[in-house]
């Protein structure tokens, strides 16, 4: 959500902080806006809708060259998504530009207390508090560090802030509070943005920022301090991706780019965690083998899609390592009073690492004195930073707002978290151990099969793209694959789509179930034979009511198919394992059908990449 871009160097500012928000659009936006610091003057422009809206108002409005400046896309939560409330926002006098992510949550109060002042606000949002503050700090403190410092605490909520004034030029000002913000290090120039792709094209080098901290920026210097002043040790990182990561790269879209990346990001996020003995090591997980022995119960939190590589990591990590695994949407974690202690491990799965409901959802287990453990992709985010523990996903950047390459390395991640376990606690001997990861390691071959095989499923796609309602049925792993095919489906296609646990039909789902209808189902390898006969009857039970049923089965596996208006197969893995099979030709389906209907693959309407707010 908002994608903030702060630059001072020797480029043309406007080139660097266009380029940078363009490579923030997949956070989400829906308006865009600059200023430019030239000649003691604050230069900007802003605009309703994409990036091209605000590109087209810049070549109507030239704005002067100037290698300062800040830049922003704005996912609206105070005030419509319209001109007047894109930022930057401005102080009375036009001399302080002021970007955002986040809420303030004191906002209306400090706009009374602004406007009593005799400030006058032009727009709806809670944002432009911030300008009238720093302008008025100024007054005090000669200093723009000092006066954001001020301004920030008086400020509650989330912010990412990004300050630029227009008498000081060479000097970016940015702030943190529950929102992210990482500092790009560069020769002679430096780079302030939401996350690393808005200035990867210009250096690897980066700096996290911790919470509560605010970051002076010139072209040769880079100082960091908490809100009062006092200076802080910062975490310098190299990214280890390039820029060509986080482009197209020949493909229409970056999620078929990102399906296709699976095969790799399986592959990588198993990569050097085993000894040739097949002992697993996992280098990040600073919990020492002790604690980890303690631990008697396991919660995981996360949102969306990697709240579903929660659920399939709960069949797998009970069943591997017999210590209670309960999966809860992060959102409602923290609200019902859960019983946490010691010996609970929090375990938050997050792609981006800085999703809102999570960081919150963490932050309240470890005041219960739980241990929290992250599944994170993204390096330096706030997650694993507040984490006892992380494994990182070695999933690379990804872009598109579906996640699919990011769901499959979090539940690998999920694996090798269950199998450590299994492995301090003696549950399994490191043969048993060694045999799954051996099946692991073929999975991205497995992978790159039904990649290869995808035209069949763009067909379908092609043939069923009129549908208004589509279901998806699975049992025991291809539960949470059946709820991860319907929300890919609706996230993309804004089509009606339900994911069923295959035995709740006949208690209430099946009253939906009409003519025509396609109902996906995830068939149980045949290993487990009892729950092999019983989705058999439920393809039975759909079709006999007129649904089209589309049937994901492995290979070999032909008792379904007299059943099934479609077969699409699937390799043979063990059962645990079939997730990280059976949900590609769903993300295909979905993309196609999205693709086929017009809509904007990337950046579904409405939705941003990571929800930084609650
Ligand atoms: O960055 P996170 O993994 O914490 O994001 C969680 C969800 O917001 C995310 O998975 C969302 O559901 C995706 N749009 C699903 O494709």
């Amino acid at each position: 959500m908002c994608g903030i871009v702060g630059y001072v160097g020797h480029r043309p500012a406007l080139d660097v902080v266009m380029a940078g928000l363009r490579r923030l659009e997949y956070r989400g936006y829906d308006s865009g806006g600059i200023a430019l610091v030239h000649d003691g003057q604050m230069a900007s422009a802003k605009k309703a809708g994409k990036l091209a809206n605000l590109a087209a108002v810049l070549a109507e409005q030239e704005l002067p060259a100037s290698s300062t400046g800040i830049g922003h896309t704005r996912w609206a939560t105070h005030g419509a998504p319209n001109d007047r409330n894109a930022h930057p926002h401005l102080d009375d006098e036009g001399r302080i530009a002021v970007v955002h992510n986040g809420i303030i949550e004191n906002f209306a109060t400090l706009r009374d207390e602004l406007e009593r002042a005799g400030h006058e606000m032009l727009s709806e949002t809670d944002t432009e508090v911030v300008a009238h503050l720093v302008r008025d700090e100024l007054e005090k403190t000669p200093d723009l560090s000092d006066a954001v410092r001020a301004a920030c605490r008086r400020l509650e909520g989330a912010f990412t802030l990004v300050i630029a004034d227009a008498q000081r030029p060479d000097v970016v000002v940015g702030a943190r509070r529950n929102s992210p913000l990482v500092v790009g290090r560069g020769e002679g120039e430096n780079f302030l943005g939401s996350d690393v792709s808005a200035f990867i094209e210009y250096t690897r080098e980066a700096i996290e920022l911790g919470q509560d901290q605010v970051v002076t920026i010139t072209p040769g210097s880079i100082d960091v301090t908490d809100f009062h002043g006092d200076p802080v040790q910062v975490t310098p990182y190299h990214v280890d991706w390039d820029v060509s990561a986080a482009e197209k790269g020949g493909y229409d879209w970056f999620m078929l780019k990102e399906i296709d990346e699976q095969p790799q990001a399986v592959a990588d996020t198993l990569l050097g965690r085993h000894t040739p003995e097949g002992r697993l090591q996992l280098d990040e997980m600073r919990l020492s083998d002790d604690e980890l022995r303690d631990i008697d119960k396991i919660i995981v939190v996360a949102c969306g899609t990697a709240a579903y590589a929660g659920h399939v990591a709960k069949y797998a990590i009970e069943h591997w390592t017999r210590i209670p695994c309960e999966v809860e949407l992060a959102s409602e974690f923290r609200y019902r009073d859960p019983i946490l202690d010691r010996s609970t491990l929090v375990v938050a799965i997050s792609q981006s690492g800085e999703t809102m409901d999570t960081l919150q959802a963490i932050r309240y287990a470890r005041q219960q004195r739980a241990r929290v453990l992250s599944i994170c992709n993204t390096n330096g985010s706030t997650i694993p930073r507040e984490s006892d523990a992380v494994i990182y996903t070695h999933a690379g950047p990804e872009i598109a707002v579906a996640s699919t390459k990011g769901f499959l390395a979090q539940v690998v991640a999920c694996y090798l978290l269950g199998l450590y376990l299994a492995q301090i606690k003696g549950i399994k001997y490191g043969d048993e151990i060694a045999a799954i990861i051996a099946a692991l390691e073929k999975i991205p071959a497995g992978i790159q099969r039904l990649l290869d095989e995808g035209d069949q499923v763009r067909k379908l796609a092609a043939e069923l793209a009129d549908s208004r309602s589509v279901l998806f049925l699975g049992r025991h792993v291809g539960y949470p694959v059946a709820l991860e095919g319907a929300l890919k489906l609706k996230e993309l296609a804004y089509i009606h789509a339900e994911g069923f646990a295959a035995g709740e039909l006949k208690h209430g789902p099946i009253a939906v179930v009409g003519d025509g209808i396609p109902v996906f189902v995830v068939v149980p390898p045949r290993a487990r034979d009892q729950l092999q006969e019983k989705i058999v009857s439920n393809i039975q039970e759909v079709r006999a009511r007129g649904a089209r049923t589309i049937v994901l089965v492995e290979d070999g596996d032909d008792d379904v198919v007299p059943y099934a208006d479609h077969v699409i197969r699937l390799p043979q893995v063990p059962t645990l394992l079939q997730p990280l099979v059976a949900t590609v030709p769903l993300q295909i389906f979905a993309c196609e059908l999205a693709d086929q209907l017009g809509h904007d693959v990337d950046q579904p309407r409405n939705l941003a990449k990571s929800v930084t707010v609650e």
